[in-house]
């Protein structure tokens, strides 16, 4: 990922406004670290807002004398070039002195293009324009989803995947295979699947998830998640699950034969050889591992989903009492937390809170920006579920003093 480190310098220098050759980097604002002197630096770029951290040395080890300009996780935008173009603009424009840097900026590169790039807002009132729908749930490499893309030209296959790396290489192979059915969500699928309309898919890929042995709440695979995929799948459409764990297979069976949904057909079949071997799959089988198969058929039809949660924060915004008011301890509540993470100091009339929140399976990681005239979560909302907007509904009480 893109980052240069550079010679201290007075960040007092880094104004709002317009960077680069082409003015084409804006800074929004730029906000302190209550607990470090890291800063971020929001940035607007090609109708894209995203936030630059800026890293110093923790101030017992000022050895170092480096700071680190990189990007930040929670927002990160899909698309590297943006985030390059950024750092460089802003290092030229305030004419830092660069030590090291990773960037060089691929302008004959194939440029990516927002088409199949699909953003979580995009859900909200999104057509699908084919015969059927296909969902595929951490793609990584690709191989699969871009085969049945090929082999399916009139299926939509919707590819989610969280590593943003993956998520951009993907995209950049659409396009050299020149590939009209597939959209890439860069976003965690057990959020996303919330935003799917009901009955919609005929099938949901998971295919070698990771089975997080220690942190079982980063799996895939939870009820929640099958209760979802039942209802977005259309009546006789399969879940299909493949892993070489033997673990996470019983793990999933357990889930699968639960008590979530009452109803469903679960099949299973042992060292099934399919059409396309992914990258992982290859790494199994030189191991001479066995793998399982999984599938479960949704034998009904489910009930539409609401999406008109609403996420703006009314008549709040920021006031110095609001400083007391957080505490920075995980709050737990029936069926959500909030853990309010960290304070950023804008000016002394606005904010930046950075914050995960929502269910404790699928947790959001956001930003609220706060002044004295409005305040919104930088730089999209949260994804419209019934969990996130109680969760929203409370955020709103801590904040509303
Ligand atoms: C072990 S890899 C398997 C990749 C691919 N399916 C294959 O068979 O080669 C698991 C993938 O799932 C992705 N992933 C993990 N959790 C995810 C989530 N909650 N939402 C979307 N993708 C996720 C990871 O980033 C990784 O690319």
């Amino acid at each position: 990922m893109p980052h240069i480190t550079v010679k201290p310098f007075d960040t007092a220098c880094l104004k709002k406004g317009k960077y680069g050759k082409l003015q084409g980097t804006e800074v929004l604002f730029k906000a302190k670290d209550s607990f470090s002197s890291d800063e971020l630096i929001a940035i607007k770029h090609e109708n894209e807002s995203f936030l630059l951290h800026l890293k110093k040395p923790l101030e017992e080890k000022p050895s170092s004398n480096t700071w680190l300009l990189k990007y930040d996780k929670v927002t990160r935008p899909l698309k590297v070039n943006l985030l390059k173009q950024a750092i460089a603009d802003v290092s030229t424009g305030l004419n830092l002195d660069v030590l090291q840097s990773n960037i060089t900026i691929h302008d004959t590169k194939v440029a990516l293009s927002n088409k199949y790039e699909k953003s979580i807002e995009d859900f909200v009132d999104i057509e699908f324009p084919f015969e059927s729908v296909a969902i595929e749930v951490g793609f990584g490499s690709g191989k699969h989803l871009l085969y049945q893309a090929q082999k399916n030209p009139e299926r939509l296959f919707i590819g989610i995947e969280i590593h943003t790396p993956s998520a951009a290489q993907v995209l950049k192979q659409i396009q050299i295979l020149d590939l009209k059915n597939i959209w890439v969500v860069n976003y965690d699928a057990r959020l996303l699947l919330e935003m799917i309309p009901s009955n919609l898919c005929h099938q949901i890929f998971v295919h070698f998830p990771v089975p997080w042995d220690k942190k079982p709440q980063r799996r895939v695979i939870s009820a929640s998640f099958l209760e979802e995929s039942m209802r977005v799948l259309a009546k006789g459409g399969r879940l299909e699950l493949r892993t070489d764990s033997y673990k996470y297979f019983w793990y999933s069976m357990e889930t699968f034969l639960g008590e979530t949904v009452t109803k469903t057909a679960v099949e299973v079949r042992k060292n099934e050889a399919l059409e396309v071997t992914s990258k992982y799959e290859a790494r199994w089988l030189r191991q001479e591992k066995d793998i399982y198969d999984v599938y479960v058929t949704s034998i009904k039809k489910s009930e539409s989903r609401r999406l008109d949660f609403n996420f703006s924060f009314g008549d709040i915004v920021y006031t110095k009492e609001i400083l007391d008011k957080i505490s920075y301890q995980a709050k737990i509540f029936d069926g959500f937390f909030i853990h309010f993470e960290r304070l950023f100091q804008i000016d002394n009339d606005a904010i930046l809170i950075k914050l995960a929140f929502g269910s404790f399976d699928r947790p959001e990681h956001k930003y609220i920006y706060l002044d004295k005239s409005t305040a919104y979560y930088f730089n999209t909302s949260p994804v419209k579920t019934m969990t996130n907007y109680k969760t929203h509904l409370k955020i709103m009480e801590y904040l509303n003093v």
